[in-house]
């Protein structure tokens, strides 16, 4: 992102570029080792094989989990979906969902789905920071609950929220927990020896890997949390995600992860510094400026405006030849109306 003609870019929750070194890694099996991983008993589908195999230690190692517990998706939104609805599906006997109202809208719209079909739903809300409150949790939760899924930190204002009590009032009430961990992991240390959650979407494009590439990470815990697949086909990935795997995109995941497990602690001082320099200039010249969000449990590399009385999208447009920064999620394509996160803080249009 060296280009002095290009806007600066300020949009690494919308994604992140490919890491150079990720790339590389990933150009052989687009074409020398382009073998099918299940061909494994030539040369060809064993070189992509050993290719996956690596992915997989990789991330399992920056996660803290077995490299058998990694079921490789398109992105977080697949394993976000798989998550929530493979979860219902195989375990019919509890009908209650808990979730966030700041969730991103592959989850939101997966808990829909199953309301839709007869599951109850319970959207918690969120304080002015953004917090999901442990005590509204646990006034929610029931023995009907199966499922809790709160993200662990928010693609917006990146507020990262208290995932470890969470998930701990889940298992006390014998539901399951899982977070959307897509903004969370390659910033935060993520450890799943030291926490209650049993299942974790991920994705690469938001840690400097290839879009088209995530995770869902299924703990062995006990009890262990039955999934039921929403892909059915050659029974890939334990017969939870059927599908030729997209081995140039698990390869680049991979790299990305070693990347991230080395730099992790480096990378959050220096994009914090960034940011709270960013902030503090703005801040000089513009006394009025908000920040929406938290103002310590917040990604590192995270900032969310408001300027009273300017327009977003007009700003946003009068220096696009300068900045790319985004006015909300771009995960909801072509969305014009105003961002479900900030409404949930309170804030008006
Ligand atoms: C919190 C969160 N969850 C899920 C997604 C969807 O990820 P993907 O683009 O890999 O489907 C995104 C961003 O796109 C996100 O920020």
């Amino acid at each position: 992102m060296n280009d002095l003609s290009l806007p600066i870019y300020l949009d690494y929750n919308a994604s992140t570029p490919t890491d150079p070194k990720v790339l590389e890694e990933m150009i052989p099996y687009f074409s020398s080792k382009f073998g099918n991983p299940s061909s494994i008993d030539h040369y060809f589908g064993s070189e992509a094989q050993k290719g996956v195999a690596l992915a997989r230690e990789r991330l399992a190692s920056l996660l803290g989990c077995n490299p058998s517990e990694i079921i490789f998706t398109s992105g977080a939104s697949e394993a976000d979906n798989l998550a929530i609805i493979g979860c219902a599906k195989a375990n019919p006997e509890k009908r209650k969902i808990i979730t966030s109202a700041i969730e991103h809208k592959a989850v939101l719209r997966s808990v829909e789905y199953l309301s839709k079909n007869g599951y109850e739903s319970t959207i918690l809300p969120v304080d002015t920071y953004g917090l999901v409150s442990p005590d509204d949790l646990r006034d929610a939760i029931d023995e009907n609950t199966l499922l809790v899924s709160i993200m662990m930190a928010n693609n917006e204002i990146g507020t990262i929220q208290p995932i470890v009590k969470l998930a701990t009032i889940a298992h006390e009430f014998g539901a399951f927990f899982h977070t959307d961990a897509a903004q969370g992991v390659g910033y935060l240390n993520v450890d799943l020896t030291q926490n209650d959650i049993d299942l974790l979407s991920l994705s690469g494009h938001k840690m400097y890997g290839p879009k088209g590439i995530g995770a869902l990470v299924i703990r062995r815990r006990s009890p262990r949390v039955k999934i039921e697949p929403l892909i059915y086909g050659g029974g890939h990935e334990r017969g939870i995600r059927s599908g030729t795997l997209n081995v140039p995109g698990i390869v680049g995941l991979g790299k990305a992860s070693e990347i991230s497990k080395t730099l992790l602690s480096t990378e959050k001082k220096r994009l914090e510094s960034l940011r709270n320099h960013f902030f503090s200039s703005l801040k000089s010249s513009l006394d009025e400026i908000i920040i929406n969000g938290h103002s310590k449990k917040r990604l590192p590399h995270n900032l969310n405006l408001c300027i009273p009385g300017v327009r977003n999208k007009a700003l946003q447009y009068s220096l696009r030849e300068e900045l790319a920064f985004s006015t909300g999620s771009a995960c909801e394509t072509g969305n014009v109306q105003s961002s479900h996160v900030l409404s949930a803080l309170g804030l008006d249009e």
